[in-house]
């Protein structure tokens, strides 16, 4: 398939064409600079310029959404929000059947579901609050719904949040900085890479819904996420756990 992604040169673009390339065709854009000797079709664009989105998504078959900006509260809106809407409508205009959608899982599983509950699962109301990078994302991936229900176009939603080095996962404890930002939603990049290419591919027989979320992370000891449902229907499996990570041992003992 020929596969337009959006904001491919940031940490997450590199492990997602990783998993796609030799498959797939790819058309890589993003707002800066190609890295030097990129061997890809690549494109400037910000994705908050419908004209160059629209003209970007000629010829695809599938967008896959990548960018993001998380500061600035203007750019953020037109990054995560905007630019969800050019891409919809190029989506609409190309007639392109499938959008792979990505975002934090804290835009729906927003704090108060994430201090106190468990068992939680990408299917629950969205709580995003009221942060900016949350509430940015989590309206462009309403946008994303609206389009898929009234125009027929497949958004398949990948949330993540925080990302490991697959080399680290099997260092001893003592390297106790690794350990410091262990959050429970953790996946190691090449299986972040490989959900991408799990939604770009999975038939639409697969998906219950035109618009149907994930939660993308490694299998936990407690249940707090829950990760069946990309295992199930995605067939998603993560090739790296972070169980090294969990088994703190304490100073000297
Ligand atoms: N990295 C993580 O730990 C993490 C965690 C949770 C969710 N995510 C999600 O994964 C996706 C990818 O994130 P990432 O980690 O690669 O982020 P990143 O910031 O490294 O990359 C985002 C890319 O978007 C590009 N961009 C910014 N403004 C743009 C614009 N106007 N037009 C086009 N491109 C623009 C940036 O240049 C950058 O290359 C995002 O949807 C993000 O919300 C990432």
């Amino acid at each position: 398939m020929k596969v337009l992604i959006l904001g491919g040169n940031g940490m997450l673009g590199p492990w997602a064409i990783r998993s796609l390339e030799g498959r797939h065709r790819l058309r890589v854009t993003d707002i800066n600079d190609a890295p030097e000797g990129f061997g890809h079709e690549y494109v400037r664009l910000d994705a908050s310029d419908l004209d160059g989105v629209v003209r970007a998504a000629e010829g695809m078959d599938v967008i896959v959404n990548l960018s993001v900006l998380r500061e600035d509260r203007q750019l953020a809106f037109d990054v995560s929000t905007r630019g969800n809407y050019n891409m919809m409508l190029a989506a609409r205009r190309h007639g392109i059947r499938r959008v792979v959608n990505t975002g934090p899982h804290f835009q729906l599983a927003g704090p108060q579901y994430e201090e106190w509950d468990f068992g939680l699962n990408p299917d629950m109301p969205p709580a995003p609050g009221t942060r900016l990078y949350a509430l940015s994302k989590a309206l462009g991936q309403e946008i994303c719904r609206v389009f898929s229900e009234r125009h027929g176009i497949q958004v398949i939603m990948l949330h993540y949040y925080n990302m490991k080095h697959a080399d680290t996962l099997g260092v001893a404890y003592e390297r106790a900085e690794l350990h410091d930002d262990l959050t429970p939603f953790s996946v190691a990049w090449p299986d972040a890479g490989d959900a991408i290419r799990c939604a770009v591919e999975v038939p639409e027989s697969r998906l219950d819904s035109s618009c149907e979320s994930f939660f993308v992370f490694s299998d936990l000891p407690h249940d707090k996420f829950l990760n069946e449902k990309i295992r199930r229907v995605l067939g998603w499996r993560p090739r790296y756990q972070m169980e090294p990570l969990w088994n703190k041992r304490v100073a000297g003992g």
